[in-house]
């Protein structure tokens, strides 16, 4: 049976590549987006992957939205939790409202994603789910104690799920990518980016597709023995 996926923040990016990706392995992909209408309009023009609009911060719309791709395309039995925003600042600076936006949309939009399509999973005995993380939530990152909790939140989230999934085969991975080349990146003070570049020993961002490529092989059938692992897409700029 022809696997059925859903990346959320599908359709910029990195969750662009990551469609890109699943689809060009012959997956029914459904790329979930939260605001930017015309970069989805875009995507789905390019690319024929079906969009679906809906926060994933909020519990009911995640319950909506996978029951709404479900009668679209199948069962889901893939989830590759993408979605995540920046809010930048130093922790004085920063606001109650910046750090709950990040807290909500990066990581209660995985608890929200997986109560969506568990017990699909669970009874269809398989699944595949992965998480995208953050070399910033494995070693911190100067302006980002919001984003670097949540993403730190996410290793955390991965490993114990992949317990409770394993009797079920479904495996729960998180991925880190390193720093991408993505809207997300250039929104860092070039001077700060330059310092950043400075210390990867390969001395380039990655690409979208560099990581794409480390989701798809998580979610591949071939990969049933991989479970509660990190993989990290970095340049090598943080090695443990
Ligand atoms: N790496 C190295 N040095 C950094 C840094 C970083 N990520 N962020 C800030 N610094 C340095 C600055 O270069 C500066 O050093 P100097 O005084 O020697 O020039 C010092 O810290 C203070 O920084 P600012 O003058 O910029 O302080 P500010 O209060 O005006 O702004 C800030 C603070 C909003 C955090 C700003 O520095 C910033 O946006 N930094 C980038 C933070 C960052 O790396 N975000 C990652 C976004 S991409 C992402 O999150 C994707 C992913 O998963 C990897």
């Amino acid at each position: 049976m022809k696997h059925v996926a859903i990346v959320t923040g599908g359709t910029r990016g990195i969750g662009r590549a990551i469609c890109e990706e699943l689809h060009g392995a012959g997956i029914a992909v459904a790329a979930n987006y939260g605001g930017n209408d015309a970069a989805a309009a875009k995507f789905q023009a390019e690319t024929g992957i079906n969009t679906y609009k809906f926060d994933v911060s909020d519990y009911q719309a995640c319950q909506d939205g996978v029951a709404r791709i479900a009668s679209d395309l199948g069962p889901v039995d893939i989830l590759v939790n993408n979605a995540g925003i920046t809010r930048d600042a130093t922790i004085m600076k920063m606001t109650r409202a910046d750090w709950d936006a990040v807290i909500d949309t990066n990581l209660g939009s995985c608890f929200n994603m997986v109560h969506a399509v568990w017990d699909g999973m669970r009874e269809r005995n398989f699944g595949r789910i992965v998480n995208v993380g953050s070399i910033n939530g494995q070693g911190g990152q100067y302006g980002q104690v919001n984003y670097a909790a949540a993403k730190s939140g996410i290793h955390g989230f991965t490993k114990a799920l992949a317990q409770e999934g394993a009797r079920y085969h479904i495996t729960v991975n998180a991925l880190a990518p390193g720093y991408v080349d993505t809207d997300m990146v250039a929104a860092v003070p070039e001077r700060v980016l330059e310092k950043i570049i400075q210390n990867i020993p390969m001395r380039r961002l990655g690409t979208a597709h560099d990581i794409a490529r480390g989701v798809l092989f998580l979610c591949g059938d071939d990969a049933d023995f991989v479970t509660g692992s990190t993989l990290s897409i970095n340049g090598g700029q943080h090695m443990y």
